[in-house]
């Protein structure tokens, strides 16, 4: 190679890593995959013979060509690295029927090896990104969770005292009242309203928190097989089926089990309600290291990306009306937050909801 020709290579290799920074510089995070494209072409650019050359960039789900392959090829090629890990590679293809290995230069495998780092760094930036929205959103569920348990706290306190009462004297007047009259019947009613009242009052102080707790080391599995045979007669009746999956060994977690139970049933019930006939519901308890995992899976319709942020609020409910009053989930979620364990739901394939429990083990 002539001194000038050599010195122009340069030039294109320089001109390219200018390129490539600033095209980082300029990046649009909405618009990733235009920035690697431009990337790719300033390589294609910066190659001795670039009109053959075809450029790849693959890492994680971006893929892109900067033309179609021929079959035979020859490449040179350098690993993306994100935080210590390879996660993908750049690759410069010539045809090989006209090219061989050599007639890469030394120094355009150098070039590639930078823009891979530079690439890397940006990859990394977005990943960062991604992960902040993440715990963004998740802060700011934990608020709206908090702020409502705490509104609902005031409410269902205030709410128990003059219900207690209604209830009392419901009932009082009705000893009073002998026989089936009209009066009797409409006390009745007043004294149906109230219990039923009194229940939702209940759920809410779950919700929130403020149910007494008899927290003791116990081994759940237990639990898990009485409530299971509780509910077995609903399973029968609606034709849905259950696998119950358990581990050998007793699994100990220091817990109420009667709250326990009320989050099995909870979820267990709406399994049944969303599940097709002959459906199949998995219950699977699973023991790690530090790590306690309950999981209930169904074959339903799923929850939408839209419902999942509303469905642990109380009162959220997509139940025909008077089939659901929007609290089992609310009060799940309150019983597993005072057991210091967390829920996360997961879409079941091909179809479905999972509930996955996780207790952290004393
Ligand atoms: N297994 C599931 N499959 C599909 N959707 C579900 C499932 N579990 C919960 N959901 C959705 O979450 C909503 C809230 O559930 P939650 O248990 O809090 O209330 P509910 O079941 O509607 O009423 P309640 O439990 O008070 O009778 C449901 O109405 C439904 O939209
Ligand atoms: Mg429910």
């Amino acid at each position: 190679m002539t001194l000038e020709k050599n010195l122009k290579e340069r030039i294109k290799e320089l001109t390219c890593l200018y390129e490539v920074s600033s095209i980082i510089v300029n990046n649009d995070y909405k618009e990733l995959d235009k920035t690697l494209f431009s990337i790719a072409l300033s390589i294609r650019k910066s190659l001795q013979y670039s009109k053959h050359a075809t450029v790849e960039i693959c890492s994680g789900t971006f893929h892109l060509i900067s033309s179609t392959l021929t079959k035979k090829t020859v490449f040179i090629e350098s690993n993306i690295t994100i935080f210590n890990e390879s996660k993908g590679y750049i690759k410069v293809y010539y045809p090989a029927d006209k090219f061989t290995k050599k007639d890469f230069l030394k120094e355009e495998k150098k070039l590639l090896k930078n823009v891979a780092i530079n690439v890397g760094d940006l990859l990394e930036r977005v990943t960062i990104r991604e992960n902040e929205a993440i715990v963004k959103r998740k802060m700011e569920h934990a608020d709206r969770l908090s702020i409502l348990g705490e509104i609902t706290a005031g409410i269902a306190h205030e709410l128990n005292t003059p219900l207690a009462n209604i209830l009392g004297f419901a009932e009082l007047l009705k000893s009073k009242e002998a026989g089936s009259t009209q009066a009797s019947k409409d006390l009745d009613k007043i004294i149906n309203s109230a219990i039923f009242s009194r229940e939702v009052v209940k759920k809410l102080m779950f919700f929130a928190c403020e149910m007494p707790q008899n927290l003791g080391l116990t081994d759940i599995i237990p639990v898990i097989n009485e409530a299971m045979n509780l509910l077995d007669p609903t399973f029968k009746k609606t034709e849905v089926k259950y696998k119950v999956t358990l581990p050998k060994s007793p699994v100990l977690l220091k817990a109420d089990t009667i709250q326990l139970t009320q989050v099995i049933f909870n979820l267990v019930l709406n399994a049944i309600y969303f599940s097709p006939k002959g459906g199949l519901i998995k219950i699977i308890l699973e023991e790690a290291k530090k790590k306690i995992i309950l999981k209930i899976s169904d074959e339903g319709p799923g929850i939408s990306a839209e419902d999942v942020q509303k469905i642990f609020q109380p009162f959220f409910t997509t139940k025909t009306v008077g089939d659901g009053s929007g609290l089992g989930l609310s009060v799940v979620h309150g019983i597993i937050r005072s057991h210091r364990g967390t829920i996360d739901y997961q879409p079941n394939n091909p179809t479905g909801a999972i509930f996955i429990i996780t207790f952290p083990k004393q």
